[in-house]
This record gives structure tokens, sequence and C-alpha cells, in this order.
């Protein structure tokens, strides 16, 4: 089982970072990045842009700040503490947006999507992935602390946050744990 989540966790956040059709130049933010999966996927794919983590926990914070050393160093790569409800970044920086099975844990998730709209550029894209409620509501890891959420209550959250276009991409469906991308735009 630890096994069959390790792989969909790699899968799921790779589809994300595809989702987000990165360009060399864009300046990219992952939040909530957890093991570091995306950024170090990302670093293959941005030349002159920025990666930009964030993540509402100080362990992973201090091993991302370690794993990514040389690129935080050279200038590739921000690490920082922050919760998504404040992000400590200006209106409308990011090129690319992308959070991958962290919204079950936000106590606000308007919030946050509100706060994640302020930093995006209007001409933007945001991917959350995650797994559907239908997949997850069995599991014993999910009984505590998980709000679950159906890709369809993810889109509704985002329009609520005032992203106008959203899509939902369904994969691997009839797996035991599925990945859902939910895209949304401002324009
Ligand atoms: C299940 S892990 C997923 C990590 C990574 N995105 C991945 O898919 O491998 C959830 C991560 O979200 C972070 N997180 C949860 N709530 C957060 C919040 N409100 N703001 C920022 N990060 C948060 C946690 O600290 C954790 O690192």
């Amino acid at each position: 089982m630890t096994d069959l989540l390790n792989k969909g966790n790699e899968k799921i956040n790779h589809l994300a970072v595809k989702g987000l059709d990165i360009q060399q130049a864009d300046r990219v933010l992952d939040v909530g990045f957890g093991g570091g999966a995306t950024i170090k996927e990302m670093l293959k794919l941005i030349d002159m842009g920025k990666i930009y983590g964030v993540d509402f926990s100080q362990p992973m914070v201090e091993t991302a700040k370690q794993k990514f050393r040389r690129s935080i160093k050279s200038g590739k790569v921000s690490i920082e503490f922050a919760n998504v409800n404040q992000l400590p970044f200006d209106d409308n920086i990011f090129d690319k947006i992308c959070t991958v099975n962290t919204i079950y844990f936000w106590e606000a998730p308007l919030v946050g999507l509100r706060e994640i709209r302020r930093v995006m550029k209007s001409n933007g894209r945001l991917v959350i992935g995650i797994r559907s409620a239908d997949k997850m509501k069995d599991l014993p890891f999910t009984q505590h602390n998980f709000k679950l959420y159906d890709p369809e209550a993810v889109r509704d959250l985002l329009i609520g946050a005032g992203f106008n276009r959203v899509s939902i991409n369904h994969h691997d469906q009839d797996e035991k744990f599925d990945a859902v991308m939910v895209t949304a735009y401002l324009g």
C-alpha cells in the first residue's frame, strides 16, 4: 500500500508540473512542497525563471533548504516557511502556481485560494492536484485532519475565490488512487 501510494505521489506531482506547461523564464510557486518532488522536476524546465516553494512545516522547509542548497545559492530556488493564508509575496508576480495534495489540510480554503489569486499574474495558471473524496474516504490515514474534496467542490471554491476558467481532468479513475488536476485561470 505504501509503495502504491509513493508511486501515486510521484505521478500526481508529475501531472501537476506537466499541467503548468512551464516556460524557461516562468516564475513558479509551489504551495506545500513537502518532500520537494515538484521542485526537483521544475528545475529541469526552468532556465531564466525562478522556483519558489512555501510550506507550513518547519521540518519540511529545513529539509528542502538543505536538499536544494545549490539551486538556492545560484538564485534559481527560494524556499520559505509560510501558510497559504498569508503568502509572503507581492501581488501579481507568478506565472504558474501549483499545489498538490495539500488542500485537505487548509483551515480556510477560500482564504488560501484568494491569496493564491492575489499573487498570480492575470495571465497566470494554477494547477491543484488532488485525489478525489470517493477514493480517499475509506483509507485509514484520511480519518483524521483531512478534509476531502470532490473535484467539483474544488472548482466551486476556485470560482468563489475569483478564478474564471476552471477545468477538471481525471487520471487513473479506475485505480486505487486517482489523480485529479483542477486547472484555473483569471482571464
Ligand atoms: C501530503 S503533503 C504533500 C506534499 C507535496 N505537495 C507532494 O505532493 O508530495 C502536504 C504538505 O502541505 C503542507 N501544508 C499543509 N497545509 C498548509 C498550509 N496551510 N500552507 C502551506 N503548506 C501547507 C504540509 O506541511 C505538507 O508539507
